[in-house]
């Protein structure tokens, strides 16, 4: 695990170039795509790159990681909705290249095993971009989640919902309870992770992700076992760690050709 402590605009262009790279090497490349504030960065730099000419997603595809259940299909905030609103019309995927838990499916498990088929036919998920909740959830993978959990149905935590009311004009109730979202080990499968982090309601949470205990009470800390992730953080986020004069030293120290 890396953990790099800069900038969300620097963190953005990292997180940008490793993307760039990916889909220099192998523009067939698979990318999991997030949802929620983290990643906007990540997403304006990816489309002012594509705009320059530096990258396409032509051959790419892509894959969500969470979905509300029940809202309409139209609904702004249905984050099939969000994802094609942040990046994906902005950019040329091709259509339905890029693809989403249904969160409007009859059968809820039935869809939930037909989304993980469809990543694996895909040939898995190159690079994952990932948040964080403030309760440590990744996807929508709240606390007591299974570390071994593939796509299902979850309920979300009040913490959560409360988190996201301001995408909802401020009102909780407006929250779904229940959202469809890949597991942890769904997520654990991913060649690359690259989780970014802003701000100080993050700390506790980026704190028990690359410093405390591998436990569902914090679900992120799965990731300790993943061979290749890059946790990118402001220095807020990094406000809890407390090995953090290390990971600075360890960036600054970092080989000129050593990628993310
Ligand atoms: C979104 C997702 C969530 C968010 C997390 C942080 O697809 O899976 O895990 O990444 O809730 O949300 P923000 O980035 O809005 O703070």
């Amino acid at each position: 695990m890396e953990v790099v402590i800069a900038a969300p605009d620097e963190l953005a262009g990292l997180a940008a170039d490793a993307i760039e790279q990916l889909l220099a090497a192998k523009p067939t490349a698979v990318l999991g795509l997030a949802t929620g504030s983290s990643p906007l960065g990540i997403y304006d730099e990816l489309v002012r790159r594509y705009e320059a000419g530096r990258l396409s997603f032509a051959q790419a595809r892509g894959f969500t990681l969470d979905e509300y259940v029940g809202l309409p299909a139209d609904h702004p905030e249905s984050y099939r909705n969000v994802i094609d609103r942040e990046i994906v019309s902005r950019v040329d995927f091709a259509p339905g290249a890029v693809r989403g838990p249904d969160g409007l499916a009859a059968d809820v498990v039935t869809s939930c095993a037909e989304y993980e088929a469809a990543i694996v036919a895909a040939g898995g998920v190159d690079l994952q971009i990932l948040g964080i909740g403030s309760d440590g959830h990744i996807g929508f993978n709240e606390p007591g989640s299974s570390l071994a959990s593939r796509t299902r149905i979850k309920t979300l935590t009040e913490q959560t919902r409360g988190d996201n009311a301001r995408f909802f004009g401020g009102d909780i109730d407006l929250v779904p309870r229940h959202c469809l979202t890949q597991g942890l080990a769904t997520i654990m499968s991913a060649r690359h992770v690259v989780l970014i982090a802003t701000g100080y309601a993050k700390a506790e949470a980026v704190h028990h992700l690359v410093e405390g205990s591998v436990s569902a009470m914090w679900p992120g800390t799965v990731l300790q076992h993943h061979p290749h992730v890059s946790v990118l953080v402001d220095p807020a986020a990094a406000g809890r760690l407390q090995l953090a004069d290390y990971f600075r030293s360890t960036y600054a120290a970092k080989p000129e050709w050593q990628g993310l």
